[in-house]
């Protein structure tokens, strides 16, 4: 091994131990997955990843201007989903493994905009792991070369905030000119426009007594988890808004 490669290994690079699945002869997840069933190429039977999204405002959590990260949830490509895979990696030290593998910039970032709502944030990040993360077929240990205790974890959460960074729902309203207001309220079919445009394939949105509660982006998967190409994909349920009517609150109404 070279001194570049061994460096990065050291510096706990996050792509060092997954297979590489060369990407012009991969299947995409949910598309015509007969012929390949569990590799570590191909997301199955969690073809489906949703990229969750939090608007919290009461309690508020995060920035005033962005909306939060609930999570990364791999879903059967028809609506079902599993959970709990795996319970021997059910971790209570996301903290701690984080910090083990350098990740402090992962984790400042976590800090701000991947919050809970009862202030644990730790919990909460434990729950998405053990709940969804165990359930990514392409990043199990074995999916792993030279495998580092961990590694999947770390790779994990990482990649959730990759994909939260390129999925700004805050701006994406608030280029078209839907923002948060104590008074004014939104049709679902402006909201549901401006993200769907955004993310170029039909997106689920949810509220909470009216008002703007959350977003799943839903994404197909050529390749791993990870370092696979993620292409949009349209939404496998419907919003939980009523049709008019819908307030957007801001985070500092309360
Ligand atoms: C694409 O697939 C061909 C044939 O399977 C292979 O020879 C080539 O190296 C692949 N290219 C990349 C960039 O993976
Ligand atoms: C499904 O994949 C198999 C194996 O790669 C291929 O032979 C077959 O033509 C594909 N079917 C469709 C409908 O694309
Ligand atoms: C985290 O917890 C697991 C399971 O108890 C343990 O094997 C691992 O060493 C811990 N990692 C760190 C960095 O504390």
């Amino acid at each position: 091994m070279g001194a570049l490669a061994s460096q990065l290994l050291l510096a706990g690079g996050a792509l060092a131990g997954l297979q590489a699945c060369s990407l012009n002869s991969t299947q995409l997840s949910c598309h015509n997955t007969t012929a390949v069933k569990d590799s570590c190429c191909l997301n199955s039977p969690g073809g489906l990843l949703l990229q969750t999204q939090f608007w919290d405002t009461n309690p508020a959590t995060g920035p005033s201007d962005s909306w939060t990260i609930h999570g990364l949830w791999p879903d059967n490509c028809d609506g079902t989903y599993q959970s709990n895979c795996d319970e021997s990696r059910a971790y209570k030290n996301i903290t701690e493994i984080l910090k083990s593998q350098s990740r402090t910039e992962l984790l400042d970032y976590m800090n701000t905009y991947w919050k809970d709502e009862n202030g644990d944030d730790e919990s909460f990040w434990e729950h998405e792991w053990s709940k969804h993360g165990t359930c990514i077929n392409t990043i199990e240990p074995s999916c792993y070369s030279n495998y580092k205790p961990q590694q999947e974890v770390g790779d994990f959460f990482n990649k959730v905030v990759d994909l939260f960074k390129g999925l700004n729902t805050y701006e994406f309203l608030s280029d078209a000119n839907i923002t948060p207001s104590s008074s004014k309220t939104y049709e679902l079919s402006d909201l549901e426009d401006a993200l769907s445009k955004a993310h170029g394939a039909k997106v689920t949105i949810n509220c909470e007594d009216g008002a703007l509660d959350e977003v799943w982006y839903f994404f197909n998967v050529k390749g791993n988890a990870i370092n696979g190409q993620y292409i949009a994909a349209d939404a496998a349920s419907d919003s939980t808004c009523p049709q008019s009517g819908i307030k957007y609150l801001p985070k500092d109404s309360n």
